[in-house]
């Protein structure tokens, strides 16, 4: 099982070096991963002015699964835009097809207080966030800023085709078939032409699914009911802006973005695994990062790309119990528990694994 480690930028190495130790106990109990290392964002603007190098998609065609930390940063700001960081994340996922964007957004009953919503909203909490992640207003052409009558315009173009609408209902209701069989599709159909089509096709593919019960939401309305009943939805699937928009607001159920992990799938199951938050410059080499999202990408890897679910479990578990021994890194701390930091946070995840 080859894997291509991509640490990035900011707190990315230092989470990313936690998840690899968990890869590292898996190994000498006889599971048998290759790793190697590459450069992604602004680390590999740093030293090679690309942000995608061509070693790094090498290395990232052959892998069987890539795990990423974090790109990004503000010095890079001013940087044309295709040398900046984040276009080295759009360009890989591109690049390998990394359409399915799976975004589990879960509430350990330890982090109940964590969050700023009240738990009775909250406690139990278990959706199911999947993004479109190659196409929509992020990839559109014609995109731009031009002159026009004497003034800039800014421009992009939403734009899905049936083709990519039907490769995502077609996962998103495979997914729902696995869980409790209710799929709510996102859009704003009341508007967009590009929604009306996004509609139009899941609804068509619902047709070989009769078993899912399909809902529509408009992304306004499922901004709101994420705070206000965010236990009415079980799977969500998405575009790709949309989807951007709402897994930040329902990682904030959680507690904490620094609990959240996520899979970008191609169809045949080679995933990119990397944690939704960012590359936090602010907390950078301070020791004090989260690694857990990271660490449960490493189990959404083992369960998606390896087929390994008892060592997923075996991770999620050792989470749990962390979590349940009350220890906590800052961005999930309370009064009573115990802070400690990113790396003790990977020794006690070993230490229960
Ligand atoms: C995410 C991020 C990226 C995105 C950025 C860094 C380009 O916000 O993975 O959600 O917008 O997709
Ligand atoms: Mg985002």
């Amino acid at each position: 099982m080859k894997i291509a480690v991509l640490p990035g930028d900011g707190i990315g190495p230092e989470i990313v070096a936690q998840a690899v130790r968990v890869l590292e106990v898996l190994t000498s109990d006889g599971m048998k991963f290759e790793l190697e290392t590459a450069l992604l964002g602004g680390c590999a603007v740093d030293a090679t002015g690309n942000p995608f190098p061509e070693e790094t998609r090498k290395l990232a065609i052959e892998a069987d699964a890539l795990l990423l930390g974090a790109v990004g940063g503000s010095q890079y700001d001013e940087l044309p835009r295709e040398k900046r960081p984040e276009r080295g994340l759009l360009s890989i996922r591109k690049d390998l097809n990394l359409f399915a964007n799976l975004r589990p957004v879960m509430l350990y009953s330890e982090l109940e207080d964590a969050s700023t919503l009240k738990p009775e909203v909250i406690s139990g909490l278990d959706i199911l966030i999947i993004r479109e992640l190659t196409g929509d207003i992020y990839f559109g052409e014609p995109r731009g800023i031009k002159l026009h009558d004497d003034q800039r315009l800014g421009f992009n173009t939403m734009i899905y085709s049936e083709a990519e609408i039907y490769r995502i209902a077609h996962v998103a209701f495979r997914v729902a078939r696995k869980r409790n069989k209710k799929l709510c599709s996102v859009d704003k159909m009341n508007v967009l032409e590009c929604s009306q089509l996004w509609r139009d096709v899941v609804i068509e593919v619902s047709q070989e699914y009769r078993d899912v019960e399909l809902s529509h939401m408009l992304v306004d309305n499922a901004a709101m009911q994420l705070v206000l009943e965010p236990k009415q939805f079980d799977v969500i699937v998405t575009g790709n802006m949309f989807g951007d928009i709402l897994s930040d607001e329902a990682s904030m159920l959680t507690g904490s973005i620094g609990m959240l992990p996520s899979a970008s799938l191609d169809d045949k199951n080679k995933g990119l695994y990397e944690p939704i938050h960012g590359s936090a410059p602010d907390i950078a080499g301070k020791n004090i990062a989260n690694p857990l999202a990271t660490i449960l990408s490493v189990a959404m890897m083992l369960r998606y790309t390896f087929n390994h679910e008892e060592a997923a479990v075996r991770i999620e578990n050792s989470v749990k119990k962390v979590l349940a021994q009350n220890y906590r890194t800052r961005d999930i701390c309370e009064p009573g528990m115990k802070e400690i930091g990113t790396a003790e946070m990977g020794d006690a995840v070993l230490k229960n694994l």
